[in-house]
Parts: C-alpha cells; sequence; structure tokens
C-alpha cells in the first residue's frame, strides 16, 4: 500500500491496487518487473505498478479462457450478468471521489472535471450496458423448406481490450461494459502512463462479484504486453484506442495470428467550420471547449477550425482572448481548467509541433511556451493564419494547440475539411439548416456536431471512417462488436 501525497492535500488517496489483476487474485508479474507510475503535475513518481509481459498476457488467457468455457460465467443467466454490470456501477459511483483524485494524480485532468465527467459517464456507460445484457436477442428466419432457421447472437469469446490514457476511467467503462453484458471474457491492458484507476476498479470488479477470470488487468508497455495480446492465438478478439500507428500493428498482428476479431478507435484531425451567420461569441467558446478540453488530448478535438472569411479576424482575436483567459495549473485546484500534458513524451511531441507551427509560417496569437517550472504544463496556444498543408493543419497534436483557417464557401471548406486521412468527428456551426445539413452529410465522418461539440452519450455510436479506425464504440452498434452470429437450422 503507498499513500500519495497530493500537490494539494485536500483529496488524499490511498493506493491499493498495484499489482497484475489475474483469475480474481492480486499477482506479481513472472519476471518480478515493475514500472513506475508518474504525476504529470510534478515529474514524480508516484508509485511502483507490476510490468505484465507476454508470460502474464499467457497466464491471463489461460483464465479468460477457462472461465469462459468452463466457469460460471459460462452459465450465468444475461439478467445476472446485467445485475453484476449494475453493482459495479453502482461501485463506482459510490467512489467517485476516489477515482476523480486517482485520475487527477495519474492523468493530471482537473479533478472537478473527472469528478463531473468521466465518473458519471463512465458510469452511465456500465448502466447502459448492464440494461442490454437480457436483450440480445437473435432471429427466426422463414427459410425455404420445411426447416426451423434461427440465430443466437453468442459472446465472441476472450476478449483482449488495450486502451489509452486521455481518459483512462472512462475509455475502461467503453470496453469492458459492452464485452462483459455479452457474456465475454477479458484480459485488459490500461496505458502505461495511467495504470491507477484501471487497477482500482479491478478491486470495484472483485467486490460486485464477477466469478474468476472474467475480468483480468494487465499494466505494462505496448511493444511487450500490449504486442502479446494482439498476436495472442487464444484472444478471439483485440479491441484497441489508440495512435493509428500503433492501430496498424495491432490489425496487422491480428492478421498474422489467428485472425482474431478487431475494433479500432484511433486518431483524429476533426474539422470544426464555422459560418460567419453564428452567434460569434457561442462559437468561440464552442470552438475553444471543442479543442482545449481535456488539454486537447482528446482523439475527437476539433483541432482544424475553419472560419468563414467575414467573421475570421474578430474570431481570432476573441479565440485568443479567451485562450489567454484559460486557467492552467494544480488539477486539484477547483478552479483549474487545464492540467498538465500527461507525460514527458507527449509534452516534448506537442512542443515540437508548436515550433513547427512558428516556423511554416502561422500566426501564434498566444501561448506557445511551457507553462510554469515542473511538471508538463503546456500554455493554451492559438495560431491563426494556419495553411492546409502546414504540418499542424494535417498532423494529429494531441495537445492545447489551435489552428484557425480561414474559408471562403461552403464547397470549398466541405473539399477541404475532407481532405486528411482522419475522419472520427467534425463540427458544423451556422444558424443555416440547409448548410448544417449539406456539411453533416458529407463530412466524411464518425461523429458530426451541429453548434455543439464534444457531446458524446453513451447510447450512441462513437468511431471513425477512413484511418480514424474500424468499428463503433457505444450504443447498440457497440454492442454489436463483441457478438458472434450463430444461424441454426433444424430439419422439420
Ligand atoms: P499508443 O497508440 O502508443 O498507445 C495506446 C495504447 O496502446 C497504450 O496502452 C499502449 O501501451 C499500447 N501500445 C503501444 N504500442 C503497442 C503495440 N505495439 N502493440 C499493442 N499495444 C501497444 O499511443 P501513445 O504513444 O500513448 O500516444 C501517441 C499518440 O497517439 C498521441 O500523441 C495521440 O496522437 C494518439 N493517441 C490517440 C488516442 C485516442 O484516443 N484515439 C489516445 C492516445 C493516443
Ligand atoms: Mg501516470
Amino acid at each position: 500500500m503507498a499513500t500519495a501525497t497530493m500537490p494539494t492535500t485536500q483529496h488524499p488517496v490511498t493506493i491499493s491496487a498495484t499489482k497484475l489483476l489475474i483469475n480474481n487474485r492480486w499477482i506479481p508479474s513472472v519476471s518480478g518487473k515493475e514500472f513506475s507510475t508518474v504525476n504529470p503535475s510534478t515529474g514524480e513518481e508516484i508509485c511502483r505498478i507490476a510490468e505484465a509481459d507476454a508470460a502474464d498476457v499467457n497466464k491471463a488467457v489461460a483464465a479468460a479462457r477457462a472461465a469462459f468455457e468452463r466457469g460460471p460465467w459460462k452459465k450465468i443467466n444475461a439478467s445476472e450478468r446485467g445485475r453484476l454490470l449494475n453493482r459495479l456501477a453502482d461501485l463506482i459511483e459510490k467512489h467517485t471521489d476516489e477515482l476523480a483524485a486517482l485520475e487527477a494524480l495519474d492523468n493530471g485532468k482537473p479533478f472537478t472535471i473527472a469528478k463531473a465527467v468521466d465518473v458519471p459517464m463512465a458510469v452511465a456507460c456500465y448502466r447502459y450496458f448492464a440494461g442490454w445484457s437480457d436483450k440480445v436477442q437473435g432471429r427466426t428466419i422463414p427459410v425455404d423448406g420445411d426447416f426451423f432457421c434461427y440465430t443466437r447472437l453468442e459472446p465472441v469469446g476472450v476478449v483482449g481490450q488495450i486502451i489509452p490514457w486521455n481518459f483512462p476511467l472512462l475509455m475502461q467503462s467503453w470496453k469492458l461494459a459492452p464485452a462483459l453484458a455479452t457474456g465475454n471474457t477479458v484480459v485488459m491492458k490500461p496505458a502505461e502512463q495511467t495504470p491507477l484507476s484501471a487497477l482500482r476498479v479491478g478491486e470495484l470488479i472483485m467486490e460486485a462479484g464477477f466469478p474468476d477470470g472474467v475480468v483480468n488487468i494487465l499494466p505494462g508497455y505496448g511493444p511487450t504486453a500490449g504486442a502479446a495480446i494482439a498476436s495472442h492465438m487464444d484472444i478471439d478478439k483485440v479491441a484497441f484506442t489508440g495512435s493509428t500507428e500503433v492501430g496498424q500493428l495491432v490489425m496487422e498482428a491480428a492478421a498474422r495470428s489467428n485472425l482474431k476479431r478487431v475494433t479500432l478507435e484511433l486518431g483524429g484531425k476533426s474539422p470544426n467550420i464555422i459560418f460567419a451567420d453564428v452567434d460569434l461569441d457561442e462559437a468561440v467558446e464552442g470552438a475553444h471547449f471543442g479543442l482545449f478540453f481535456n488539454h486537447g488530448q482528446c482523439c475527437c478535438a476539433g483541432s482544424r477550425v475553419f472560419v468563414e472569411e467575414k467573421i475570421y479576424d474578430k474570431f481570432v482575436e476573441k479565440s485568443g482572448a479567451r485562450a489567454k483567459r484559460r486557467t492552467v495549473g494544480d488539477p486539484f485546484n477547483p478552479t483549474t481548467e487545464q492540467g498538465p500534458q500527461v507525460d514527458d513524451v507527449q509534452f516534448d511531441k506537442v512542443m515540437g509541433y508548436i515550433e513547427s507551427g512558428k516556423k511554416e509560417g502561422a500566426n501564434l496569437v498566444c501561448g506557445g511556451k511551457r507553462a510554469g517550472d515542473r511538471g508538463y504544463f503546456i500554455e493554451p496556444t492559438v495560431f491563426a493564419d494556419v495553411q492546409d498543408d502546414m504540418k499542424i493543419a494535417k498532423e494529429e497534436i494531441f495537445g492545447p494547440v489551435m489552428s484557425i483557417i480561414p474559408f471562403k464557401s461552403m464547397d470549398e471548406v466541405i473539399d477541404r475539411a475532407n481532405r486528411t486521412t482522419y475522419g472520427l468527428a467534425a463540427a458544423v456551426w451556422t444558424r443555416d439548416v440547409q448548410k448544417a445539413l449539406a456539411v453533416s452529410n458529407s463530412v466524411r465522418a464518425g461523429t458530426v456536431w451541429v453548434n455543439c461539440y464534444n457531446v458524446i452519450d453513451t447510447r450512441a455510436p462513437f468511431g471513425g471512417f477512413k484511418q480514424s479506425g474500424i468499428g463503433r464504440e457505444m450504443g447498440e452498434y457497440g454492442l454489436q462488436q463483441y457478438t458472434e452470429i450463430k444461424t441454426v437450422t433444424v430439419k422439420l
């Protein structure tokens, strides 16, 4: 047990889960190795965590396979799976403050935001899929001849799930809830930057009463533990959220091993298109939220803000002023809007993009520097006069860096918005319903927001076109990714 001291003492947390969860037991890794998880506000170690590798993945897969084929999980009523998920949701809700504090400590997101957004959205996700547990049903099909034909939706089997660090608790719920609702068993690897909340939820999973081996949680690194999951011969499906680059590796490993099913939720470079007829202040605030929320570390961040020429200068001025007002600092301070980036690697990557924006001649309106003198804080940064072919307009920055780009006409902006390898999200701001629908229908993206941004709900599917991914999470579509269809034909 390690008690971590906080940047402020308002929310002390005791960290009790630091090992691997395999078969409902907390155990060290086979190698005995550990790694440190770091507080991004200070750059200091929070505590040591057991480090899983291929040997641990083998153990976890064996436990998950046994639970799937032979354990009580196989025979459990569908309604009972729903009851367990609801119990888990209740436990997470009961520990809201503690889990929000773990997110703030390990990831750097503001405690008040984790408490108001991340934890309740995770709870909602578990409850939504709990409700589905006993409502996943097949059909009867009138085939030719004297036969009775019906379909069953069966679990895929042992599912590997690899999640990122930007919304640790929430991404865990998006993966676990639909998998468990449909009767799969899981081997999950949290991101090496943020293992703490996932492991704490592991304790709550045990407390909720899930049988042995149903959920196994293995903190560790991508090229070792993650790759072992993607290439494992006895994992039936892998679900991954992270970079497009690693998504390709995961898909390749899945193809080369056992053709396991693959769902991918990857990067983005989402266009946020703002027409001149909008309420300017509302659109400025919406675009600010669309980019800077979670320190810019959102796959769906509105990182290409296209603004119609007529209001361009005013929009830039107001966006710069808003970004300057953004409060950056201690995640445990209730007035903080933005904490640190998650780690030194992300910090360096984002600072590199800021340098490239300056070098390529974009106009730096505000920010551009490190904030504070320790930890990984970056000033909210706004670039104007960004050209489509600049690196900051093409590549995913995943940080608090907004690019504002002028446009003249609707057809032109649709064309430019689509000139990207990504297709995760998009938004359009206008009072003209025809423009709103024309853009919504033409933009190649999995989610389009009209006069809003980042409205994400567990009932609505989320995922990408093009290189932003394969498959959808959440909603009924998210559920389908965790079942196989079986056709049964009976001679009468
Ligand atoms: P990443 O794609 O390397 O990491 C995501 C997860 O994949 C982590 O759990 C990691 O351990 C695992 N992983 C890494 N290499 C793996 C491998 N070879 N096989 C299996 N699993 C592996 O992303 P990273 O390095 O954390 O961030 C790099 C960039 O990716 C970010 O700057 C951002 O652009 C993007 N990203 C996108 C996210 C999203 O929500 N779509 C989330 C995190 C990062
Ligand atoms: Mg950390």
